[in-house]
């Protein structure tokens, strides 16, 4: 790991600055790493891409952005002089050489020494950006590193993702590779491990014989807005399934690893991804759900159905809701089914881990039960109401016998006093000490794809002509109940 004190400082280099990405999220993380002293000095922002910006216009447009941006602290114009200081704009296309020739004096001519190439542009550039990289090598410094980041989606299939690392290992080495699932880097996902192996309490009941199902949720109330260019070609599966919920699942399912670093924490996931029973053929049509949704009313406005947005195509299959039953093969899990669920313009912003343990073995009490018939649940509420809760039985006051369900509740902002901070933060704080644990592995994401790419060919070869439908603002069509229904099981849709 470097020291953040590096004296050589740090050039970070945002391919696609001029986009979404580096607006909302780098620059204000950047930002607020500097607040706090975690940006090594001198540090120098270089933007890189097509529009016609210049230093100065680029660093006018990133202040600005900070101002909309910046959640939790205000701007500083003097703090901002600091972020920028130095900032330079390298105007070209990602496939046009003289804009990598241009860097590659620029880097010479500031005698650079660490150097973090942040891929911040649409996944089709990123081969070309890569192969630049490496014609005008750009990442032969004389001394001090070299990182590069990669941000999802990392490839569209199997294939895509394979030839994009092809691609990225010739030109650098795993350990320089900080692929981003911006999942790793919230505080609530963290505790995940921290829930499980920092107490003794929980993990003897992580298995099998205690454990009945898991549900892992995240829903969004946001529809797909203006992101129908990428999205009809992704769908939940690509945008949130293959990445974001295959991490939660693997955080919750993984083994203890020997220790707390990169390749020990990753190590543990992959074994996880490579337990899953593959869904293959009929199998990943029985054991996926998918649906779309249509005009409804979420947070008191009407949005437009998924087919009504510019873009979409009229009969488009693409899915904006997916439930999947999964089940990880292995000596602790095995038999306990993993439902899985994402969707857009859901009625509530929710992402959370609901372990349902079985059931007493014996029913003592012949009462009424307010409980439900397995009132043990334990939630991990990663975003909102960041915290977990803990729901029992217990008996109503009073004469009559009756269970009620109760909550043992830890709620991060009680707890803590603040809400946890932004996941790009840790993130790029990680990637500068280079540190790669909340980061993608090779073999990790190839096996993410892996296991989905079986899921999208049997989609491909039993091709529907429409998709079951649900009304914006609601938790998904009927059918998505009867899937889980059908093991004598219910959705969970309570937030915390
Ligand atoms: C992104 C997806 O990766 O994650 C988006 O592309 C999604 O479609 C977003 O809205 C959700 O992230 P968060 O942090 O808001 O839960």
């Amino acid at each position: 790991m470097d020291d953040i004190e590096d004296r050589n400082g740090i050039i970070f280099i945002i391919f696609g600055v001029t986009g979404d990405l580096t607006r909302r999220k780098l620059i204000p993380a950047l930002y607020e790493l500097l607040l706090v002293d975690k940006l090594p000095q001198p540090f120098t922002i270089v933007g890189f891409a097509r529009r016609d910006w210049t230093d100065a216009f680029m660093v006018d447009t990133l202040m600005e952005g900070l101002r909309t941006n910046l959640r939790r602290v205000p701007v500083q114009e003097a703090n901002g002089r600091q972020l920028f200081e130095k900032a330079a704009y390298v105007q070209s296309s990602f496939d046009e050489d003289e804009g990598y020739k241009r860097l590659g004096e620029y880097l010479a001519q500031v005698q650079a020494k660490n150097v973090i190439f942040y891929l911040a542009t649409p996944p089709d550039a990123y081969l070309d950006i890569i192969r630049n990289i490496d014609k005008y090598k750009l990442k032969q410094i004389p001394s001090g590193w070299v990182r590069i980041v990669i941000e999802k989606p990392y490839g569209n299939n199997l294939e895509s993702a394979d030839e994009l690392e092809y691609e990225v290992h010739k030109a650098f080495r795993e350990r320089q590779i900080y692929r981003i699932d911006h999942y790793l880097g919230k505080e609530t996902v963290q505790n995940i491990l921290v829930l499980r192996f920092a107490n003794g309490i929980f993990e003897p009941l992580w298995d099998r014989r205690y454990v009945d199902h898991v549900q892992i949720t995240v829903a969004e109330t946001h529809g797909v807005g203006t992101r129908a260019g990428y999205y009809e070609g992704a769908g939940v599966i690509r945008d949130m399934f293959q990445n974001h919920l295959l991490q939660l699942l693997t955080l919750t399912a993984m083994e203890a690893p020997v220790s707390f670093n990169a390749d020990s924490v990753r190590d543990e996931k992959v074994k996880i991804l490579n337990s899953l029973r593959p869904l293959t053929g009929i199998d990943a049509i029985k054991d996926t759900y998918r649906a779309q949704y249509v005009s409804g009313m979420v947070d008191g406005s009407r949005i437009p159905g998924y087919k009504d947005i510019e873009g979409v195509a009229p009969d488009s299959t693409t899915e904006t809701y997916l439930a999947a039953r999964l089940f990880v093969d292995n000596w602790r899990w095995a038999g306990v089914p993993f439902y899985m669920r994402s969707g857009k313009s859901l009625p509530a912003r929710l992402t959370q881990i609901a372990i349902h343990f079985r059931q007493a073995p014996l029913s003592l009490f012949d009462w009424k039960n307010m409980a439900g018939d397995a009132p043990n649940v334990l939630v991990l509420n990663i975003q909102p109401n960041e915290g977990i809760t803990l729901t029992f039985g217990a008996k109503l006051p009073g004469p009559g016998n009756q269970i009620a369900p109760v909550k043992m509740d830890f709620s991060y902002l009680e707890s803590f006093g603040d809400e946890p901070p932004e996941a790009y933060i840790r993130l790029l704080l990680d990637c500068l000490t280079g540190d790669a644990t909340l980061f993608t592995r090779s073999d990790e994401v190839l096996a993410q794809w892996k296991f989905t790419n079986n899921i999208l060919n049997a989609w491909a070869s039993n091709p529907v002509k429409n998709l079951p439908v649900y009304e914006a603002g609601t938790w998904g069509p009927d059918g998505a109940d009867v899937f889980i229904a059908q093991d004598g099981r219910k959705w969970r849709n309570e937030i915390g």
